[in-house]
This record gives C-alpha cells, structure tokens and sequence, in this order.
C-alpha cells in the first residue's frame, strides 16, 4: 500500500521535461555561436525567445566580428559577458561597454537600431570572447514602450555563496542564496549564474507558475532524472516549486526563468510583436526611418 504525507509548506522538487544539446556553429562572419532556442525541437520557452552563447573564442588580429546596425522591437535583448568586450551603440546616441562580467538589459520596446561588436582592442589585437545574450519577450502593454537600458559592471551584480562554500551565484535577475538583483524586469525572472564545486547542491526556489531551464557551461550537472553536460538545455517541468542541482566534479549553469505571457507570438528576425499586422507595421516603421 501506498501513502502519501502532504506537509504544509514543503517544497517540492521540478522533475525536467528533457535535454537538448545545442551545436556551436560558425556564424556568417565566422563567429563561434551555439543557440539552445529556437531550433525545430523548440521554437520558445515563452517568455523567451532566443539564447546564444557566443564563443569562447580566442580571435586573431582583425578576426573578430560583431552584429553592425540592426533593429530591435517589441521584446528585450539581456547580453552578458564573460570574457573580453562589446561595445554597443545606438542610433540614439546612447554608447555603452559591457565588459567582462558585466550585463547589459536592454528593453528594445518600440524600436532600436543599434550595433553590437566587440571591442575596437579586441577587433584589431585579437583576443578572448565569451558571453552569452537572451531574448526575453515583453507582454502586449509593453512593446511599445520607450526604449530603456539598464548597465551593470560586474561590481554591481550581486553574488552569494552557500552556507558550505560549495555553490557560488551571480544574480543577474530574481532572488538566489538571500542576494537580490537591482535589474528591474518587467516581468518577474530569475535569471542566475551558478558555479557548483566538486560534491555541491543547489536548491532554488522557482514557483511552479515560471518556465525554467538551465543551460549547462561546463562540467557535469545533475537533475535528478538527467545529467547534463556543456551546451546541455535541460527543461524543467512545472510540477515542482524548486530545483535541485548537483555536481560530482563541480559544473557552471545559467538558470532561467520566468511568468510566460500566454500571449500570441508574431516573428520575424529582430520583431516579435502579438499579431502579423503589427510585424508589417514594424517593417514600415524601420524602412520609413522611424526607429529612434
Ligand atoms: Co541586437
């Protein structure tokens, strides 16, 4: 006979959904790119549209290669850097370094035409790059915002360790280990970066409305019911209200989540709005010069 104790206020641990394991692939401009999502298997984990990680690379003297002017609307790009520079520009006026460990959350809202390339010392001397950037889809009301940036150096962020030393997390967005972000969402994400030493566990408390996953950077990554490995997306399912995380041998991970929309989704390339109308719209407004 079974029989099952429910006690008030436990938390219960997210089984995963399955693992995908992304290919880094050589981009156009020779760019080193692996992207989890969207691929045939998954086109979105709403609220997020794409993620990338970019390198690590080691370039040559005059290899390096960024995205020149390209335009954005109706969502957010969150770009976070581990190892050398890109330095952004907009057709605002507004220039910005992201560094190594540094995030820059930009909320495309109604349009932004910018460029994102790496460093000038890094395009003509060479050298290392590593980073990754996340779409994050912004709900109806907020598509046609005002274009806002947030930038933070790595001394901004916030970081926490376990009471054991073993697990250490930069906190990009959400709560993790009693440390807060200062980046404001517009709607509620956690979005972490964790480094799991040999023999850690990691526990975060994720409500069982958010979609989750976690991309795994190095290492070896236990779930649970999966083992997870660099370039590994594991996908939580929503049974629980927290995950659970260890490592023999020690791992590094993003973990990501957040409140889907439940909104439609329209697409194509850099505009994500709710209907096909308001994607045509977008095209006339950036070929008409109407993009900030
Ligand atoms: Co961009």
């Amino acid at each position: 006979m079974e029989c099952t104790i429910v006690i008030n206020n436990a938390m219960t641990i997210r089984t995963t959904a399955g693992l995908l394991h992304a290919t880094p692939q050589l981009e156009g401009e020779g760019m080193l790119v692996t992207r989890p999502f969207p691929t045939a298997r998954l086109d979105q984990l709403d609220p997020f549209l794409l993620l990338d990680r970019m390198g690590p690379a080691t370039h040559g003297p005059g290899e390096a290669k960024g995205a020149p002017d390209h335009p954005h609307r109706g969502f957010e790009t969150v770009t976070y850097v581990l190892e050398g520079a890109i330095e952004h520009g907009d057709s605002q006026g507004n220039r910005g370094r992201i560094g190594a460990g540094d995030v820059q959350w930009m909320t495309a809202g109604s349009g932004v035409i910018h460029s994102e390339m790496p460093s000038e010392e890094i395009r003509r001397d060479g050298g290392r790059m590593h980073g990754f950037q996340l779409w994050v889809n912004l709900p109806r009301r907020d598509k046609m915002m005002k274009p806002r940036y947030q930038e933070l150096r790595a001394s901004e962020i916030p970081t926490a360790k376990s009471a054991d030393g073993k697990v250490a997390v930069t906190v990009i967005a959400g709560d993790s280990l009693g440390a807060r972000a200062t980046i404001d969402t517009r709607t509620p994400i956690i979005y972490l970066h964790v480094r799991l030493t040999a023999g850690a566990r990691f526990t975060q408390p994720i409500p069982a409305t958010y979609n989750a996953f976690a991309f795994v950077l190095g290492g070896e990554a236990n779930f649970g019911n999966e083992i997870a490995r660099e370039n590994d997306m594991v996908v939580f399912e929503r049974d629980g209200d927290e995950v659970s995380i260890a490592s023999d041998n020690g791992a590094e991970l993003l973990l990501i989540a957040g409140v889907p929309l439940h909104e439609p989704v329209a697409r194509y390339g850099p505009f994500v709005m709710n209907t096909p109308g308001e994607i045509r719209q977008a095209m006339i407004d950036y070929q008409t010069g109407r993009f900030g």
